[in-house]
């Protein structure tokens, strides 16, 4: 199996390599792809330096902040035309323990998408400030209720995708750029179909470097939500009336 695992980067210039060495020595075979939107801090020529002394690292060139929706989307898709059979997500901060990625991938043949779940029995949040969990699981639970999935952890970032799984996605449809973007991702597969699992992890809050997520981002996710839900309940409702 052809691995790759994709992180998002901008300004991440000290978290970087400490979560790219971790990864190399937790998961030897998988090649990495950097995608960096133009980091001021400089975490682009950085990841380039990587690139010059590990020719399983690559990198991937943004001009400008595009969300982390956008960097992942790119990132498919350069991963997709390469022919990488497994496409995982994690971030650059050290949220996810790399050494926790062997337990993801020893579930993917057995799914099309495994998730890295805070919110199943065994997982956890480490350093995590009370606001963010409950921001965290009240919106689980709304997507959730809303798309009518059973993800506990419909807006986690660690996971791990089938090639396949991504390939019958039309990305140029993907319109939400922070959180959103996960459950986006989450609901569609949901909707083809397909099997996910949820593998408990620990999620560390970073200790350097700064978050992206904002206030903007939240709303995103709670309006996009809220348009999915009643729109697939108006498309079962229509199908039952027969005017679909
Ligand atoms: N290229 C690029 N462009 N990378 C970005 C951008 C962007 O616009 N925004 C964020 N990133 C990168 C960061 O550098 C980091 O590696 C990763 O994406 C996550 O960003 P954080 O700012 O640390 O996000 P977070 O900790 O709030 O969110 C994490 O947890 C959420 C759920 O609680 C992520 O895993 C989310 O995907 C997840 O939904
Ligand atoms: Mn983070």
């Amino acid at each position: 199996m052809k691995i790759l695992t994709i992180i998002p980067t901008y300004d991440e210039i000290d978290a970087l390599p400490v979560t790219v060495r971790r990864l190399r020595a937790a998961v030897p075979e998988s090649d990495v792809l950097i995608v960096d939107d133009n980091s001021p801090d400089g975490t682009g020529r950085l990841a380039e330096r990587m690139h010059t002394e590990d020719p399983q690292i690559h990198v991937l060139h943004r001009r400008v902040k595009d969300g982390l929706g956008g960097a992942y989307i790119a990132g498919f898709r350069w991963g997709l035309e390469r022919g990488y059979d497994a496409l995982i997500e994690l971030d650059a901060d050290g949220s996810h323990q790399p050494e926790q990625l062997p337990d993801l991938l020893a579930r993917i043949d057995e799914a099309d998408l495994v998730i890295g779940s805070r919110w199943v029995p065994g997982g956890s949040v480490v350093n995590w400030p009370i606001r963010r969990e409950i921001i965290s699981r009240l919106g689980s639970l709304y997507s959730r209720t809303m798309l009518g999935l059973k993800v506990r952890d419909i807006t986690a970032g660690f996971r791990v995708f089938r090639a396949e799984t991504l390939r019958e996605i039309d990305f140029s449809t993907i319109e939400s750029v922070g959180y959103g973007f996960q459950v986006d991702m989450t609901f569609r597969v949901a909707q083809n179909g397909r099997v996910i699992r949820e593998v408990p992890i620990t999620f560390k809050e970073r200790e350097v470097g700064d978050s992206k997520m904002s206030g903007d981002i939240v709303v995103e996710a709670m309006i996009n939500v809220t348009r999915w839900g009643l729109g697939a309940r108006a498309r079962t409702l229509s199908g039952r009336l027969g005017l679909g």
